[in-house]
């Protein structure tokens, strides 16, 4: 199953709205006989790209691994289940089973008398398709925040000095973190201040005025959705910018309704990176967090910090998340937190 989900992570970033997925096929003596993984969005299911590599007989009284459940309707591709039941498979071990209620594999291959063994690794492979479980389950985009912060929770200094507050390091491993995303998102107050260029194929700037410049970096390249207030027309054109109306609730774009606007673009994953107020506008959606600290202080309470949306009085109206990871980018470490 380790194997299954090293595989998978090869086709990081190109399968969505598809899981990630990896197969390992076992010959009647456990020797491993071929591996396959889903490489992009269209392209063969794991077990059909691992399948395919074998003759018919190969595999007879085999063990097949896979970290989801084998499909087991017509989508894209004919079922995989059909193609693990032709290939006389004795036993197939799955990590976890298909949030997609149309999947019942598990049944499908029992009933053809093969031998099935389920939740093999199972938070490993959850956690590898978080974003997958979320889509299917919820119907919605999965939202992760990225922040940059110094020891004591900075992410600029009150005039908006922020650069750079990270090592490089740190700030390489961002860009690692974008590819597994469909799509970035900031805000205009980001884009006017620190003039980013975040690579992506798809980014998401929230501009309620329409105050950015066109001529800014982060516009260069990608294919750019900009939300803005509904009373506006934007009256400037760029090929690559769709421009999408919002409503304005308390002074901001609907955040509810530009969810819903991502995930009808096929956005199924999202990544925030902006300030404080934004991300506290994302904050009661949000699944994920990835917190990179750097031993700085700024020691100044006007600096800007990563989350600033809100007056609170008591310490136990603090939002709670829990800590799934610690990895170390010397000088700074990443923190890796989910929704409690
Ligand atoms: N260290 C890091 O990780 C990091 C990352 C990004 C940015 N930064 C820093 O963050 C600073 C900006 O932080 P900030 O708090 O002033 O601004 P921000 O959170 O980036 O953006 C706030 C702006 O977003 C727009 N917005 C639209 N809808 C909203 C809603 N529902 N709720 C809240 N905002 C909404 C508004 O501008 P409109 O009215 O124009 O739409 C609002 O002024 C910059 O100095 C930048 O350097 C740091």
């Amino acid at each position: 199953m380790n194997i299954c989900l090293e595989l998978a992570m090869k086709g990081r970033g190109k399968t969505s709205p598809n899981p990630l997925v990896g197969c390992v096929v076992l010959d009647k003596n456990g020797e491993i006989i071929s591996t396959g993984y889903h490489a992009k969005y269209g392209d063969n299911h794991a077990e059909r790209d691992a399948l395919l590599k074998l003759n018919i007989g190969d595999a007879k009284g085999g063990t097949l691994y896979v970290n989801l459940e084998p499909c087991s309707h017509f989508g894209k591709t004919p079922p995989c289940t059909d193609l693990i039941i032709e290939h006389g498979l004795k036993t197939v071990v799955i990590g976890m089973c298909d949030p997609n209620p149309k999947v019942d594999g598990v049944s499908k291959l029992r009933v053809a008398g093969i031998e099935v063994i389920e939740g093999v690794m199972e938070n490993e492979c959850r956690k590898l398709n978080e974003v997958f479980v979320i889509n299917q389950k919820e119907r919605r985009t999965f939202v992760a925040i990225k922040t940059a912060t110094t020891l004591d929770g900075k992410i600029a200094t009150s005039n908006g000095s922020s650069k750079w507050i990270t090592s490089a390091p740190a700030r390489n491993e961002v860009k690692i973190i974008r590819e597994k995303y469909d799509a970035i998102l900031t805000s205009s107050v980001t884009v006017n201040s620190d003039n980013p260029t975040m690579l992506h194929a798809k980014k998401v700037i929230l501009d309620r005025n329409l105050t950015t410049d066109l001529s800014s970096k982060i516009y260069e390249q990608g294919d750019i959705f900009v939300f803005h207030s509904e009373k506006l027309t934007p009256k400037r054109d760029k090929d690559n910018v769709t421009y999408i109306k919002t409503p304005v609730l308390d002074g901001g774009l609907d955040i509810e309704f530009i969810l819903k606007e991502l995930y009808k673009l096929g956005i199924m994953s999202v990544l925030v990176e902006s300030g404080g107020r934004l991300n506290g506008a994302f904050l009661p959606y949000t699944d994920k967090i990835y917190n990179f600290i750097a031993p700085k202080i700024v020691g100044d309470n006007s600096a800007k910090s990563s989350f600033d949306y809100r007056e609170v009085f008591d310490i136990s109206e603090a939002e709670e998340f829990e800590l799934s990871d610690v990895v170390k980018f010397l000088p700074d470490i990443l923190l890796i937190l989910h929704r409690k």
